[in-house]
Parts: C-alpha cells; structure tokens; sequence
C-alpha cells in the first residue's frame, strides 16, 4: 500500500513538474500545440536515441541557446518561417513505434510527412485525414498493418501517397479517390504519384481511380488486385508510368491505352490478362518500357 501511494505520489509530481515546464515554455501558441503533439507522440514511442534532441528547452541544462526555443531545431523537423512545423522528416532513421498517438490536429501546417524505411508498426490511423493541408505522405517499407483508412480521403493536397512494402489488407475503396464530379470535396485528387508496391491490398483496382487527373505515376505492383484493368484510366492525360505486375487481373489490355500520349512505362507482366495486345499501343512514341510476360 505504501508503496503503491509512493509510486502515485511520485508519478504526480513528476506530471505536475512536467506540466509547469510545459506552461513555462513561452512560445507561441500553435507552435506549442507543435510541440506538445510531437513531446506526446515521442514519449509513447520506445526510447530512441534518435529523439534525443526532442526536449523542452527548461530541460536542456543551461538554457542559453535560443535556437532551441521552437521545436524547429529538432531533429526531423522542419518548419516555415512563422515557426509552423511543415515537415517530418524521419526517413531511414530504424524509428520504431506506433503512429497511434501523433496528434494529427495539431499540425495545421504540416505539408510533409516522410517515415519511409523505419520500423513502424501498427495501422494507418484514423486522425491522420486531420492533417489536410498534407502534400507529401511517405510511409513505404515498414511494418505497418490494417486497412487504408478512408479518412485519407480528407488530404485533397497530397500529390505524393506511398505506402509500399508494408502488410497493409483490404481494398483501395473508391471512396479515396474524386467522383468525378467537379465539385467533388473530397478524395486524393491531387495525387500526381500513387505506389503501393508489395502490400495486401486486393479487390479491383477501382474505375474511380480514372478521375485522378493529375496521375503520372501508379504502381501497384505485386498485390493481389483482381478483375479488369479500369478502362477509366485512358482518361490520364498525364499519366507516364503504369505497373500493375504479379497480381491477378483479367480481361483485356484496354485499346484506349493508346489515348495516352505521355505513357513512358507499361508493366502488366504476371496476371491472368487475355486477348491480342492491341495494336494502338504501337502508337505511343513515349513508350521505353512494355513488359508483358
Ligand atoms: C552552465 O552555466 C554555468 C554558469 O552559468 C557554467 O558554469 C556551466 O559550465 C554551464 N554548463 C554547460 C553544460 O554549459
Ligand atoms: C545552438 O543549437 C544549435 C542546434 O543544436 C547549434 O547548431 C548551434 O551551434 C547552437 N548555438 C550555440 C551558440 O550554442
Ligand atoms: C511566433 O514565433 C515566431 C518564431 O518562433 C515569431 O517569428 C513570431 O513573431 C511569433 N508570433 C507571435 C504572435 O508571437
Ligand atoms: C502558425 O500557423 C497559424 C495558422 O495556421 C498562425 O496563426 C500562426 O501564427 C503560425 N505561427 C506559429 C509560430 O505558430
Ligand atoms: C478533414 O479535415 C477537416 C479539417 O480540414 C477536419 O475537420 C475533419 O475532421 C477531417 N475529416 C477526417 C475524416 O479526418
Ligand atoms: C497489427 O499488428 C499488431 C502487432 O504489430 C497486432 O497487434 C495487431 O493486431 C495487427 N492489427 C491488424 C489489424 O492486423
Ligand atoms: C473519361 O472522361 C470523360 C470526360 O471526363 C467521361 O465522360 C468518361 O466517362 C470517362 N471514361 C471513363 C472510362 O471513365
Ligand atoms: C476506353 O474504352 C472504354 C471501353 O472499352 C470506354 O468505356 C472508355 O470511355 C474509353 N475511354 C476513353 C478515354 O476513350
Ligand atoms: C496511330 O496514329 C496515327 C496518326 O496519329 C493514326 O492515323 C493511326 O490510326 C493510329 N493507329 C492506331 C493503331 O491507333
């Protein structure tokens, strides 16, 4: 028993002593938001020497350094010149964790998000749809788990969305892409670049994904996508590289493929596609790589 109020005790003070300096840490108030998102986030990770310079200034020893007074300083961690985080950047750091407990709300200036080759763990949450102002979106090659979670669909700015090489499950609902309509208020429509390389998504490749105007790049290699490649996708003007090998799509090569002035890059190899290859496809000059085995 006394231990235990002990333990309580002592584990007050500490949160007490921890809230002071929080309150006493005189910046601005949403670059504070900033930093009491990315202090929370940091302390439900395991300890990682990587985070180190993630501390308030009060316990940093002689708090003399003012370019430790925002949390632009830390590592990863880019800002704008009114000291908004705009970038977190922990690429090929080995970060391990969960993304459960990153306050997205708290980066209403958050344009990149770059956690690719790391040890994440976990799903995708939810909150994540909360950083709309959201460019780029990397999270490729770790070990993150559960669906795509429909709230991406909110990240109407993000031209680059990369979630490769991580055991993600389920289907890309249509839902995460525009309707096609032009007041269409939601889905990934500024997507220039969508890789979803060796993940667990299947389902059909949905037709939707033909409203993505701005498409150069889509890969979606080595999945277990099934049914027709979307004819919808004739309708990308922009789009350069297609990959969609080692899945199981069936039906034809679509004939309108040959719509597609700037497709540098076909690669179906490894389905269950049937019929000729269309003889317009002998009409795209940008094609360099057609690999069909
Ligand atoms: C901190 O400041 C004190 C004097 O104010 C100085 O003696 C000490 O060396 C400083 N420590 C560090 C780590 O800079
Ligand atoms: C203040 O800290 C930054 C980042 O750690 C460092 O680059 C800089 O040299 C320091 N400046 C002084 C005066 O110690
Ligand atoms: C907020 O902080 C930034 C840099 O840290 C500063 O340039 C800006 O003037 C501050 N704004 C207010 C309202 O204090
Ligand atoms: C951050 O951005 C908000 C608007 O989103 C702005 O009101 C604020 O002054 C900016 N600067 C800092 C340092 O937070
Ligand atoms: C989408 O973003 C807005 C803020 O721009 C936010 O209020 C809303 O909750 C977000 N929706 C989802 C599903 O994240
Ligand atoms: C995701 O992986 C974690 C372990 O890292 C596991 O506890 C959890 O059940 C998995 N969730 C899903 C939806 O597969
Ligand atoms: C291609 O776009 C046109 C015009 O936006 C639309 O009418 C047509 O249905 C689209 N085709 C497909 C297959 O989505
Ligand atoms: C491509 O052909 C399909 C039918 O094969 C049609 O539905 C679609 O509208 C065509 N798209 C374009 C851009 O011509
Ligand atoms: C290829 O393009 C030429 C000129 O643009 C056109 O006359 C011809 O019909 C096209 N061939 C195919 C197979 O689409």
């Amino acid at each position: 028993m006394i231990n235990q109020s002990e333990q309580f005790l002592s584990l007050s003070v500490f949160t007490i002593a921890w809230l002071v300096l929080l309150s006493s840490y005189k910046v601005n108030s949403s670059s504070e938001k900033e930093v009491k998102a990315l202090l929370k986030w940091k302390n439900s990770l395991p300890s990682q020497s990587l985070l180190d310079s993630w501390v308030l200034p009060d316990q940093v020893r002689n708090n003399t350094n003012s370019s430790l007074q925002t949390p632009c300083k830390w590592y990863g961690i880019s800002c704008n010149e009114e000291g908004n985080v705009t970038g977190i950047n922990l690429a090929h750091t080995g970060l391990r964790g969960t993304l459960q407990n990153l306050d997205f709300s708290s980066f209403p200036n958050l344009l990149r998000l770059d956690l690719k080759e790391n040890r994440l763990t976990g799903v995708i949450p939810a909150a994540i749809g909360m950083a709309s102002n959201l460019q780029y979106l990397d999270l490729s090659t770790n070990s993150l788990n559960g669906s795509l979670p429909l709230s991406l669909a909110n990240l109407t700015m993000v031209y680059e969305l990369a979630v490769s090489r991580n055991q993600i499950t389920g289907i890309l609902d249509p839902r995460l892409f525009p309707d096609g309509t032009s007041s269409s208020r939601t889905g990934l429509k500024s997507l220039k670049r969508l890789l979803c390389q060796k993940t667990q998504l299947g389902g059909r490749i949905p037709n939707e994904i033909g409203n993505l105007k701005s498409l150069v790049l889509l890969a979606l290699d080595e999945n277990y996508f099934h049914g027709p490649i979307p004819p919808s996708l004739a309708n990308l003007s922009e789009l350069s590289v297609l990959r969609v090998p080692v899945n199981q799509l069936s039906g034809k090569i679509p004939e309108n493929f040959s719509t597609l002035r700037k497709l540098s890059d076909l690669r179906l190899f490894i389905n269950q596609l049937s019929g000729f290859v269309p003889s317009q496809l002998g009409n795209l000059s940008s094609l360099t790589v057609l690999h069909l085995a």
